[in-house]
C-alpha cells in the first residue's frame, strides 16, 4: 500500500479512536467524516508522533507584547483554517493572571464573537469555575488553536504545529503559576504525551514554570449522557477541588 493511503488510514484509526474517547459509540457518513477524510488526504505528512514542544517554529520576534501578538493572530493565514473564520479568538483575560486556561479550538459562537468560551461550553466553563470561587474576570482563557475548524472538526497535526506558537507566546508572556488544560488536544500538546485524557486528569504536571492541571473539556461533558455525563462531572468536581487548593495560595 502506498504510505500516503497508510498515514491516511492512521489518521482516520486515530480519530475513531478519539471519538471513542469522548464517548460516541457509531459514526455516520455525515459531514464531520467528510470534512475529517477531506483534510487527512490533505495532510500527507501527518506523523503518529507528537512533534516536541520545542520543534514548533516561532517566527513571533520575542519582544512582542500581547497587543502585538494578537494583531499577528488576527492577520494570520499560517493554515487553511483562516480561510473560513469569520473572527480570531486571541483569548482575553489579564495579562498578570494567576492561570491561563487552555480549551481546544473557538466553536460556533466563538467565531461569530471573536471571543472565547462564549457558547454552550463556555456557559458550564463560568459555571465550574464559580463553584470553586474563581471568575472569569480573573483569569486568561485561550485555546490551541485560534481560528474555528469547519464543523467543529478535531484540529489537525498540522493546523496544530502552526498555531502552537501563538500559545507558546502568550503564556510565557503571562508566564501564569497555573495553566488549566481543558481536554485531551490541549493535554497532549502541553504535556507532549499521547496519554489519553483519563490517565492524564487530576494531578498537576509542569510546564515551565507552571503546574498544569489537566481536566475534562466542557463540550466533552455536556456531550455525554445519563449516568456517563454524572461519573464524569463528578470526576471533574474532584479535579477542580485539587484546583482551588493551588489557585488559593495565589489569591
Ligand atoms: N471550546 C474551546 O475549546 N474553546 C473555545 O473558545 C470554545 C469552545
Ligand atoms: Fe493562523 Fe492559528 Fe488561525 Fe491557523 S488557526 S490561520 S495558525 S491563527
Amino acid at each position: 500500500m502506498k504510505k500516503e493511503i497508510v498515514n491516511i488510514m492512521n489518521d482516520i484509526s486515530s480519530w475513531l479512536r478519539y471519538q471513542k474517547q469522548l464517548g460516541v459509540e457509531s459514526i455516520s457518513m455525515g459531514s464531520e467524516l467528510s470534512s475529517f477524510l477531506n483534510h487527512a488526504v490533505q495532510s500527507k505528512a501527518s506523523s503518529q508522533k507528537l512533534t516536541s514542544i520545542n520543534e514548533y517554529k516561532d517566527e513571533i520576534p520575542a519582544e512582542t507584547d500581547l497587543a502585538g501578538l494578537r494583531r499577528i493572530v488576527e492577520n494570520c493565514k499560517k493554515c487553511e483554517l483562516y480561510k473560513k473564520r469569520r473572527n480570531t479568538v486571541f483569548g482575553e483575560g489579564p495579562e498578570n493572571a494567576k492561570m491561563v486556561l487552555v480549551g481546544e479550538a473557538p466553536g460556533k459562537e466563538e467565531d461569530i464573537q471573536g471571543r472565547p468560551f462564549v457558547g454552550p461550553s463556555g456557559k458550564l466553563l463560568t459555571d465550574m469555575l464559580n463553584a470553586i470561587n474563581i471568575f472569569r474576570k480573573d483569569v486568561f482563557i485561550t485555546s490551541v488553536i485560534k481560528c474555528r475548524p469547519p464543523c467543529n472538526r478535531t484540529p489537525g497535526h498540522e493546523e496544530i504545529a502552526a498555531c502552537f506558537p501563538f500559545l507558546r507566546h502568550q503564556l510565557r508572556l503571562i508566564n501564569p503559576p497555573i495553566i488549566l488544560a481543558l481536554g485531551l488536544v490541549a493535554a497532549q500538546i502541553l504535556l507532549n504525551e499521547k496519554a489519553p485524557l483519563k490517565s492524564l486528569r487530576g494531578r498537576f504536571h509542569q510546564w515551565d514554570n507552571a503546574r498544569v492541571m489537566v481536566i475534562y473539556h466542557p463540550a466533552y461533558l455536556l456531550r455525554l449522557k445519563g449516568s456517563q455525563q454524572l461519573d464524569c462531572k463528578r470526576v471533574a468536581w474532584h479535579d477542580l477541588q485539587i484546583l482551588e487548593k493551588e489557585y488559593d495560595k495565589y489569591r
